[in-house]
């Protein structure tokens, strides 16, 4: 072969995997798109620690390596955002929605919309109150009555407990997102103890929206009109650090010894540690990680299977000597 020829080779060969390689680089480029299933997410907000952590677990749950395409967004506590969030998911053409409602009532209309267009909607943490069930696939999240329940039959052995029983008892309630799940759970518990023991009364009742700062800024006016009370019951736990705040600069004590008997929702990192360190009487635990709940759900869809209807989260209460700073670290949120 003279010098010519085997140049011609060389070039040809070269030209000749370059072309394959740039098919097979196609194929591998499209290939994990194939399988690709588009999830559009309404969060409701970034208003708790509880809500941070569940962001991230469908975060860490839908991600591209796994199959997902993930559309998220938040809608500020508004829930015109999350209506409007849903509309452009459905122009999208996503596989499926998820929705975290910000409160139960509303949503018809939209969810019609979603059902025409044939998207599954699957409902998680807070539930939607809707005139038909069929409007949404599923829903997976916990059961708030039960949380305020288990807070109230808490307070009553508590107070046993400490041979309190047939005193007066004076509460103050800081509430959640009026309409929410959360709020209309946590606050029915509280109310049916309310009405089943005379002696406990309460000395205020105001909305906290779930945040440390409104907590704050509620807990101070309240303590300009009264500095009695027995109980502080929050509806989560970034409302409990807003009240121990104010407490603290007013000199009250709480918690464990304290004169306040302080009362919390969620169980995050932060409200475990407050608790294990006795600033906190009871948290009751409310999970975030739903993330990989609400795959396995989209999976059984995918595999052709019915997925149950509503699936509610085991969850447990916890106070000062369940907890061990191991223990907290070991739940990753
Ligand atoms: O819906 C869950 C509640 O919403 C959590 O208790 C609270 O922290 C969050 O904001």
């Amino acid at each position: 072969m003279n010098d010519l020829c085997k140049k011609a080779c060389v070039l040809f060969g070269v030209g000749a995997v370059l072309f394959l390689s740039s098919c097979s680089g196609q194929q591998e480029a499209e290939e994990p798109h194939a399988d690709v299933l588009t999830v559009g997410f309404s969060q409701l907000g970034n208003e708790s620690d509880w809500r941070v952590a569940n962001t991230e677990s469908m975060k860490s749950t839908f991600t591209e390596e796994g199959g997902y395409e993930l559309l998220l967004e938040d809608a500020q506590q508004k829930q015109e955002k999350q209506i409007a969030a849903i509309r452009n998911f459905i122009l999208r053409e996503v596989d499926y929605i998820v929705l975290a409602p910000v409160v139960e009532t509303g949503w018809d209309e939209v969810l019609a919309e979603a059902k025409d267009a044939d998207v599954p909607v699957i409902i998680m943490d807070r539930m939607v109150d809707t005139e038909d069930g069929e409007l949404y696939t599923a829903w997976v999240g916990s059961d708030m009555r039960e949380e305020g329940e288990k807070a109230v039959r808490w307070l009553e052995e508590f107070l046993e407990e400490q041979g309190r029983a047939e005193e007066e008892v004076s509460i103050v309630h800081i509430q959640g997102t009026p309409g929410s799940s959360a709020q209309l759970g946590r606050t029915y518990g509280l109310e049916k103890g309310l009405a089943m023991h005379d002696n406990w009364h309460l000395a205020a009742q105001v909305c906290g929206e779930f945040t440390q700062a409104k907590a704050y800024e509620v807990m101070k006016e309240i303590l300009l009109e009264t500095k009695e009370m027995d109980v502080v019951y929050c509806e989560n736990d970034n409302e409990a650090f807003g009240v121990m705040q104010a407490l603290d600069e007013a000199g009250i004590s709480y918690g464990e010894g304290g004169d306040v008997i302080l009362i919390s929702f969620d169980a995050t990192e932060a409200g475990l540690i407050a608790c294990m360190e006795g600033r906190i009487n009871l948290n009751v635990e409310c999970n975030p990680l739903h993330g990989p709940r609400v795959e396995k759900i989209i999976r059984q869809l995918e595999e052709g299977q019915v997925p149950e209807k509503e699936s509610f989260v085991e969850e447990t209460i916890f106070e000062p000597e369940d907890l061990t700073a191991d223990f907290i670290a070991a739940r990753g949120y």
